[in-house]
């Protein structure tokens, strides 16, 4: 059997910041994906045949009027490896019940106490991911600076994220960055979404600085 490479390290290799593209849509989606630890398969898989949870994620990152659209990313960029992060954000205002009416029931009803604790008038950071063989290089923290930048920019005065509790390496991550904890949604065990402890909303203060 042929032996899978260890990923090379990656600290030298430059990465640049951009808005994200059209064309970065395949990348994004497989980021979200892995960003939301199950959740776009418990909410998308099976609903029909031969479509999987990332396409769904990938047509919804292809609209404009989605939360998930490119229109809402920030891309990191290494290299000829293309897109190896991503951070996808909009106002926590933007999304209401109707955001999710066309969810199977029992799955929406499942996540409601997540849709239900926002923090609104903030910046939501739906998202943050960077691929495995990136990580630990600074660039979710890069990512994250850069969202707190824009939403700034758009006026609002706080960033907001949903965690899962069990996700130890991100919720450091975002303490160390200066968010703190809010609230937890808690979910009702189920095998298809296998987090233990539910779901943490964490947030941070914008600080302007002094022009
Ligand atoms: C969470 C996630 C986005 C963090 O991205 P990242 O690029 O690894 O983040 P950073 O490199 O900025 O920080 C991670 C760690 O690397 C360290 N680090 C930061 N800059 C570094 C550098 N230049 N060199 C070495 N290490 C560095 C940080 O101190 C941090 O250490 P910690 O593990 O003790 O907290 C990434 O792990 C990920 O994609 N996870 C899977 C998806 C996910 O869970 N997303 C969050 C959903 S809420």
């Amino acid at each position: 059997m042929d032996r899978i490479p260890e990923p090379k390290s990656r600290r030298d290799e430059r990465i640049d910041y951009r808005p994200a593209m059209p064309d970065d849509g395949a990348a994004i989606a497989g980021l979200i994906c892995q960003a939301g630890g199950g959740l776009y398969e418990f909410l998308f898989d099976d609903l029909i045949p031969f479509v999987r949870a990332f396409d769904i994620v990938a047509a919804g990152v292809g609209m404009s009027d989605s939360p998930l659209s490119w229109e809402n990313c920030l891309v990191a960029t290494g290299g000829s490896a293309g897109v190896v992060g991503v951070a996808n954000f909009f106002p926590a205002d933007s999304i209401s019940d109707e955001t999710f009416l066309s969810l199977v029931s029992d799955r929406f009803e499942h996540i409601r106490p997540m849709l239900q604790l926002l923090d609104r008038g903030s910046m939501f950071l739906n998202a943050v991911a960077v691929a495995g063989n990136y990580r630990g290089n600074g660039i979710g923290t890069r990512l994250i600076e850069r969202a707190e930048a824009r939403a700034l920019e758009a006026g609002l005065p706080r960033l907001s994220l949903h965690v899962w509790v069990d996700n130890v390496p991100a919720i450091r991550l975002y303490k160390r960055h200066g968010f703190t904890e809010v609230g937890i949604a808690e979910l009702a065990a189920s095998p298809r979404l296998p987090h233990r402890g539910g779901s943490l909303l964490m947030r941070k203060t914008l600080l302007r600085s002094p022009d």
